[in-house]
């Protein structure tokens, strides 16, 4: 595309402060408290897309957070490209574990990022690859370049399942007809080896809750003597894992799609070091399924993970106390194949099974999502793929994701279309940590990769 890195040099300190306004908003979905934030970044996110060009837009009420919708038709005949992706931000807790103010953002060098990178919630999950398609479409807009339509789906609920979006793409079919959907909210191998993601993993996310005796106790007057809900809770979630690290439930495995040893193979080959794998987090050894590597791990093969327990006494000091509930929240990271509906009940199943008599027992599912998988012979690959070699100077690898974003399978369902997942951030960028950040030059080069992706995409569809 003519010009376009320097379209991007010539207007990068702009492009910067631009995100640096929307990141100031904090769009926390999980907090009833930021729901006025919620509104004000949805208007932030239309009048952006306004000033880059669309020619519609308009904010879509839901019975929860309101969707940002923006189109440029430019000729029905030619191919649409429809852009989702998600203005609200995870909770920016815990507050003190940042080294700045997570919505007062800053640009701070890091080793990885030596051009430096915006710190701040929201700053690569998802505003800052949200915001590069924003300006991939000004430059392309303003420079008179557009080789196709476009439609933006900007969603404020991702971080919470997405149950509004689900809700408005089933109403909304023709609205949102596209060849292609296009999502920015993944990440890539690194700065020097561009990746494209080819596999999200699906969820499964439960709360259990365990309850003793109908009241708090003494644990001096009754200890020994009833079961301690806690003590109940940790053995039942010890037991979820066997000595190879595989999840106890039953028929949790049945349908997961194994990969070839070709595969297999084929995914040994991506640049991965141990070692520094290990420095980065500072462990000693890294832990998991037996018999797969830690790329594997967390990628094609399924998981169960406490993310959340609590009960009891825990403010300062010594209460003598066995509390009468004790709760955890516990996700399961799911793979093609597997029917998050079906491992939710198969886990609600078991879990009551195996609850001694002297405990009550609550499953509670919260959200979940299927996996998905893209193919790589498509032309959308290969346009995507053209993309990155152009503007990294080298060729991307495609690579299987462990996060996930649920509504993709759903869009396929829907929409009868495929995604392609061209992701800018890096695994280090800390997303859902304290200080979360996303490169400088990722934003920049995501603005630069976007409109040849268009173009590619536009030529090989003809
Ligand atoms: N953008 C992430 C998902 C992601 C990040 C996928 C990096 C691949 C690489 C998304 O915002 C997210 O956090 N998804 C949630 C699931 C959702 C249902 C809460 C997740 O993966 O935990
Ligand atoms: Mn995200
Ligand atoms: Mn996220």
């Amino acid at each position: 595309m003519k010009d376009i890195k320097s379209y991007v040099n010539q207007h990068k300190d702009r492009f910067i402060d631009e995100l640096i306004e929307l990141l100031k908003i904090p769009s926390v979905s999980a907090d009833s408290a930021f729901s006025k934030d919620i509104l004000k970044t949805a208007d932030a996110v239309k009048n952006a897309l306004e000033k880059a060009g669309c020619d519609k837009v308009e904010i879509c009420k839901t019975p929860g957070n309101p969707i940002v919708y923006g189109e440029k038709i430019i000729d029905k005949k030619l191919p649409t490209i429809l852009v989702y992706g998600h203005y609200d931000v995870q909770p920016a807790d815990p507050i003190d574990l940042w080294d700045s103010p997570p919505f007062e953002p800053v640009i701070k060098k890091t080793k990885i990022h030596p051009d430096g990178a915006i710190f701040a919630r929201g700053a690569c999950d998802d505003k800052g690859q949200v915001y590069m398609h924003v300006k991939a479409l000004e430059y392309m807009v303003s420079t008179n370049q557009l080789p196709c339509n476009v439609k933006f789906m900007i969603e404020g609920e991702e971080e919470i399942g997405s149950v509004s979006l689900a809700w408005f793409v089933e109403r909304n079919q023709e609205k949102l007809a596209n060849d292609i959907i296009l999502i920015s909210d993944t990440g890539m191998i690194s700065n020097s080896q561009p990746s494209i993601t080819t596999g999200l993993r699906g969820l499964s996310y439960v709360e259990v809750e365990v309850t003793g005796p109908n009241r708090d106790l003494h644990s001096g007057l009754y200890g020994g003597a009833v079961a301690n809900p806690i003590n109940i809770l940790a053995k039942m979630i010890a037991s979820l894992h066997d000595e190879n690290n595989r999840v106890t439930i039953p028929g949790f495995y049945d349908k997961v799609a194994d990969l070839s040893s070709a595969e297999r193979a084929e995914m040994a080959k991506a640049p991965f070091s141990l070692d520094d794998y290990k420095k980065a987090l500072d462990i000693e050894e890294v832990y998991g399924e037996k018999g797969y590597t830690t790329n594997e791990r967390n990628s094609i093969r399924p998981t169960l993970d406490v993310n959340g327990i609590w009960g009891g006494y825990i403010g300062e000091g010594a209460k003598t106390v066995i509390a009468g509930k004790a709760h955890a929240k516990i996700s399961m990271r799911l793979v093609p194949n597997q029917d998050w509906q079906e491992i939710t009940e198969l886990f609600k199943n078991h879990f009551e099974k195996i609850a001694p008599k002297s405990v009550k027992v609550k499953v509670k599912p919260h959200h979940g999502g299927q996996g998905y998988v893209t193919p790589i012979d498509t032309i959308g690959y290969k346009a995507a793929s053209k993309a990155y070699q152009e503007s990294f100077g080298v060729a991307p690898i495609p690579q299987r994701s462990g996060g996930s974003i649920p509504i993709v399978a759903l869009f396929e369902k829907e929409l009868k279309s495929k995604t392609i997942l061209m992701g800018f951030g890096l695994d280090s960028d800390a997303i859902h940590s304290p200080n979360e950040h996303f490169g400088v030059f990722n934003y920049l080069k995501g603005i630069e990769t976007i409109p040849l992706f268009y173009k590619y995409f536009v030529e090989m569809s003809k």
